[in-house]
């Protein structure tokens, strides 16, 4: 059941030609999603044989094969973890019931809404990263690119296939407006906010894929704990290749670092505008970027009190980050957690019931795991000798969701006034500079096992190919 069929027009691991139904309106759906791809997908990239893994099956050594393949050509489907034998359901008021293998009527509108809400940033992050090809600063580089991309685009085939599969006529509209709606598009947007922004350059791409990506991670898990069975197992497997995503963004970052602090050292020169001299990327551009990443996605966790989290948490519909391995009674009711509000100049703590603040609950959860891959370039820095802390903005820090949405707080934490937000934002923030001067720097560098001058080669290549493999054939 694990294997994958890539006999069928659609590969997969569900059975598929024997529900001619769904067959059919995947087969419909097919040829509109290649035509999205060919139109948003990676730019001018269509003959280029990309050296990308390709799953044989949902095992963890399922990811074993790897080869050239056109991208157009990369075999999307159907891929779903497969079943846990007896699940219950682990959490909310049906704890200890059987799970779902059919959505319940009261629950339709909610889970169609999650699905299509996780459905759509899979297509939108396709579309930010859709230029960043001409400006990649190595084929191994470029790689990690379209591999992060045919996988976005794969995550996207999983929720369409659970809205066609379990929500009928409602499901395959949603399933075409995936195709419609176009990142930053001022008429038809993506849902969420940081699927509209753009990923302009390759600092930007490497802290999308540590924090954004990771996000995903965390909305993944949550949604892996769901009692809808079908969502817990196509969750459970995208889980396997988000890790792979954030690895390129906390390699890449790290990669940065290496080579700026190899310049600082060589030369002697600390002075971020002397240093932009010798073509690198000076540490507080960098800390900008991250707290503009940072800050941004962790809007991604919505509201820190909500209704809704507290409705699909109780009905069984999206769990916590790890829900069994939390030691309560997975239920919630009566229980408290403490959330930040600004009052009189200050932070303060707030207790608020937790059903409402399980949104917080994630994001904080997410906060602690992020932190971590911060800590490591931390090391990178210190070990090259540089004396430089990058640190993680207070959760506070240039809010647009919740409770911080109209307050103005520092990457420290203290609450300012607008007229102190203006005269230092340019310190916290990438500023439009910054960016000019990154996107100065990226050329296209393509020839096999050459580095752009502004990133440290990888410590090793992808499925150990020696340094001087061709990751990608330009046809
Ligand atoms: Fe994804
Ligand atoms: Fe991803």
């Amino acid at each position: 059941m694990a294997d994958i069929n890539y006999t069928d027009k659609i590969p997969n691991n569900v059975n598929l030609s024997e529900d001619r139904t769904l067959q059919r309106a995947l087969e419909h759906w097919q040829p509109n999603y290649l035509e999205w791809w060919n139109d948003m997908g990676p730019n001018g990239s269509g003959q280029h044989d990309v050296y990308l893994r390709t799953a044989t099956s949902t095992e963890p050594d399922g990811w074993a094969n790897f080869g050239h393949v056109k991208m157009p050509d990369y075999r999307w489907g159907i891929f779903l973890a497969q079943a846990q034998e007896q699940r219950k359901v682990g959490f909310g008021d049906e704890k200890g019931r059987d799970v779902w293998q059919e959505v319940p009527g009261e629950h339709r509108a909610n889970l169609r809404r999650i699905i299509v809400t996780q459905g759509d940033t899979e297509p939108a992050s396709v579309e930010q990263q859709r230029h960043l090809g001409t400006t990649a600063p190595s084929q191994y580089d470029l790689r990690n690119l379209f591999q992060i991309n045919v996988e976005e685009g794969r995550h996207l085939w999983a929720m369409v296939y659970l809205l066609q599969k379990h929500f009928g006529r409602d499901g395959r509209e949603e399933a075409e407006a995936l195709l419609e709606r176009r990142s930053g598009d001022a008429d038809n947007p993506r849902i969420l906010g940081a699927f509209n922004e753009e990923t302009p350059d390759w600092l930007a791409f490497y802290m999308f894929t540590y924090f954004t990506d990771r996000d995903g991670k965390f909305q993944l898990a949550a949604l892996a704990e769901s009692a809808f069975d079908p969502l817990s197992r196509t969750t459970r497997f995208m889980l396997t290749e988000e890790a792979h995503h954030m690895f390129v963004g906390e390699s890449g970052v790290s990669r940065v670092i290496a080579r700026t602090c190899e310049v600082m050292k060589a030369t002697g020169i600390e002075d971020p505008a002397e240093l932009r001299k010798h073509g690198v990327i000076d540490l507080p551009t960098l800390q900008r970027y991250l707290n503009f990443h940072y800050s941004v996605t962790i809007d991604l966790f919505g509201a820190d009190q909500s209704s809704n989290a507290a409705i699909f948490y109780s009905s069984g519909l999206k769990g916590r980050y790890e829900e069994s391995k939390r030691d309560d009674d997975h239920i919630l009711k009566g229980r408290s957690y403490k959330i930040l509000e600004a009052k009189d100049g200050a932070l303060v703590e707030k207790e608020v019931p937790m059903l409402n603040a399980l949104n917080e609950v994630l994001r904080d959860d997410y906060i602690r795991d992020s932190g971590a891959g911060v800590g490591r370039w931390q090391r990178v820095i210190d070990k090259a000798g540089v004396d430089f802390k990058l640190s993680v903005p207070h959760k506070a820090f240039n809010r647009h969701i919740g409770t911080f949405a109209n307050v103005r707080v520092s990457p420290a934490g203290q609450v300012l006034s607008e007229a102190e937000w203006a005269m230092n934002v340019d310190q916290w923030l990438a500023t439009e500079s910054d960016r000019a001067y990154v996107a100065s720097l990226m050329g296209r560098v393509v020839e096999t096992g050459k580095y752009a001058n502004w990133i440290a080669p990888p410590p090793i290549g992808i499925n150990k190919q020696a340094a001087d493999f061709e990751y990608v054939r330009f046809n």
